[in-house]
């Protein structure tokens, strides 16, 4: 019996619209799940997803994918591979684990929302195959993590971070819930589908698994590759909802969700993409730097796509430039200062020959952050390692969660951008994130961050209540990934005897 190909049913087979009888419309689509803006019933029927897809090849397709990522990884001595890895990579996997599961995981509800709520049949579709994806991402996650459990325990911060309130995990969390968990399926799909997966995913995902191959780490890149094949195809959500938010005048609302999201996104790849490219990597692994890849990846491509829609560029686009050169390097700063406060052991990752590489893709890094590792340096040397570490809290950004942080040397100028809102003050690191916060105070006010929590006595004042408030004992606690014999590379070299 002849089949019929699936462009001649799909339309039909998905159109799954209808018109209640035994309740109203808005009980089915309460305007507050569904669509806060008001679009038209008929406009919904404009809603074309670029990917189609239906459920028997999904399957195969997935299965495929699976056995790739799994079978590429049983050939592979995966335990003999930690063992021999750099601590610079290693430090790279238990960062990468520990913050990636369990947005994976969560996302499967984001998507099951849409699925619910979603006013177009297309939307639901692709959003229930999105749902299948993240369930595929949580599971081949954390089970690549586990493999590495005996060896090294900060991946079982894969399954655990989650349900911690590690101050690393609190900023990711609040962006993620943000844009992800606690809006309409209209506002929430623009926001995590466009900004966040169309706009940063592939940093993650496809330049990590191009470093990854390099390095010789074959199943983490192949893993990470199968894992963007279906970022590629679910983030196009995002595409048709703001063409119909557009043309149904509500371009204003789509770009504000957009300004909010990207800028919540860039903050967390800066760290988590940005230190794993520009210092976690090891030097000859490195296929471009974290900039070269904003430029490409997302500068270019993200731009373009945001003005074949009718939308600009976000109204801070001058000071996220900036940012792209600088942010991350001060935050790996602080990465290594405290690093007693991260599951994962940093590294530095500033040796003479990566200074030189830093130098080369960030001109100027030498006389502002190196500066700063200058120090660093001299107090290894001469055995003052404490003063490495940082003992107290850093200020953190009310609405990212990350340390207030600058560039070092003349052009150094930190600012608390402070806010009054109902008798509390709020400090924000930058004037995006407290714009950030003016759109919708009520939806941000609640949030107390670490220091806060130390302040009001959420936290103890005991040398070990921070840490254990945090989830980590003793053995969690981060260490300098080289105890400290990275600094060798600046010794002079012992001349030959004799
Ligand atoms: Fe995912
Ligand atoms: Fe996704």
């Amino acid at each position: 019996m002849a089949l019929l190909n699936m462009s001649e049913w799909y339309d039909i087979a998905r159109d799954t619209n209808w018109t209640p009888r035994y309740v109203r419309e808005e009980e089915l689509f309460p305007p507050a799940m569904s669509d806060p803006y008001g679009i038209p019933v008929s406009e919904w029927e404009a809603f074309d997803e670029p990917y189609k897809v239906c459920y028997r090849d999904y399957v195969s397709t997935q299965r495929e994918k699976d056995v790739g990522a799994y079978s590429v990884k049983a050939a592979l001595s995966r335990s003999n591979f930690f063992r021999n890895a750099s601590p610079h990579w290693r430090s790279l996997l238990e960062l990468h684990f520990g913050v990636i599961c369990f947005p994976e995981f969560h996302s499967t509800s984001l998507f099951a929302r849409i699925t619910r709520f979603g006013r177009a049949g297309g939307m639901r579709n692709t959003a229930t195959f999105g749902s299948l994806d993240e369930i595929r991402h949580a599971q081949i996650q954390l089970y690549f993590a586990y493999e590495f459990i005996q060896q090294d325990r900060a991946f079982d911060w894969a399954h655990k971070s989650a349900k911690t309130e590690n101050w690393v995990i609190v900023s990711l969390r609040h962006a993620l819930d943000d844009i992800e968990h606690t809006r309409d399926a209209v506002s929430s799909a623009i926001m995590t589908n466009f900004a966040f997966e169309q706009g940063f995913t592939n940093l993650q995902f496809i330049a990590m698994a191009a470093d990854a191959a390099k390095y010789g780490d074959h199943t983490f890149a192949t893993m990470l590759q199968s894992i963007q094949s279906d970022e590629a195809r679910h983030s196009q959500i995002g595409e048709p909802l703001i063409a119909i938010m557009v043309k149904n005048g509500r371009k204003a609302e789509a770009q504000k969700l957009i300004d909010i999201a990207f800028w919540r996104m860039w903050k967390q790849f800066s760290v988590l993409s940005g230190v794993s490219m520009d210092y976690s990597t090891p030097l000859e692994s490195r296929e471009h730097s974290l900039k070269e890849f904003m430029e490409e990846w997302v500068i270019e491509q993200f731009v373009r796509n945001l003005k074949a829609l009718g939308l600009d560029r976000p109204w801070y686009w001058d000071h996220f430039l900036e940012e792209v050169n600088t942010f991350h390097h001060a935050q790996q700063l602080g990465i290594y200062f405290y690093r007693a406060t991260e599951w994962w052991k940093p590294i530095a990752g500033v040796s003479p020959a990566e200074r030189e590489w830093l130098e080369q893709k960030y001109p100027g890094w030498n006389e502002t952050f190196g500066r700063v590792w200058d120090v660093v340096i001299d107090n290894i040397e001469h055995g003052r390692t404490e003063k490495t570490a940082c003992e107290l809290a850093p200020m953190l950004c009310s609405m990212c969660g990350l340390e207030m942080s600058g560039v070092p040397g003349k052009s150094w100028k930190v600012t608390d951008h402070v806010l009054d809102y109902e008798g509390r003050r709020y400090h924000f690191c930058s004037v995006v994130d407290k714009w950030i916060f003016e759109q919708e105070p009520d939806r941000y006010r609640g949030h107390r961050s670490i220091i806060d929590r130390m302040l009001d006595g959420t936290i103890g004042s005991g040398p070990d209540d921070l840490y254990e408030y945090m989830g980590q004992s003793p053995a969690e606690r981060g260490t300098c990934a080289y105890d400290y014999t990275w600094v060798e590379g600046y010794k002079p070299p012992l001349k030959a005897a004799g």
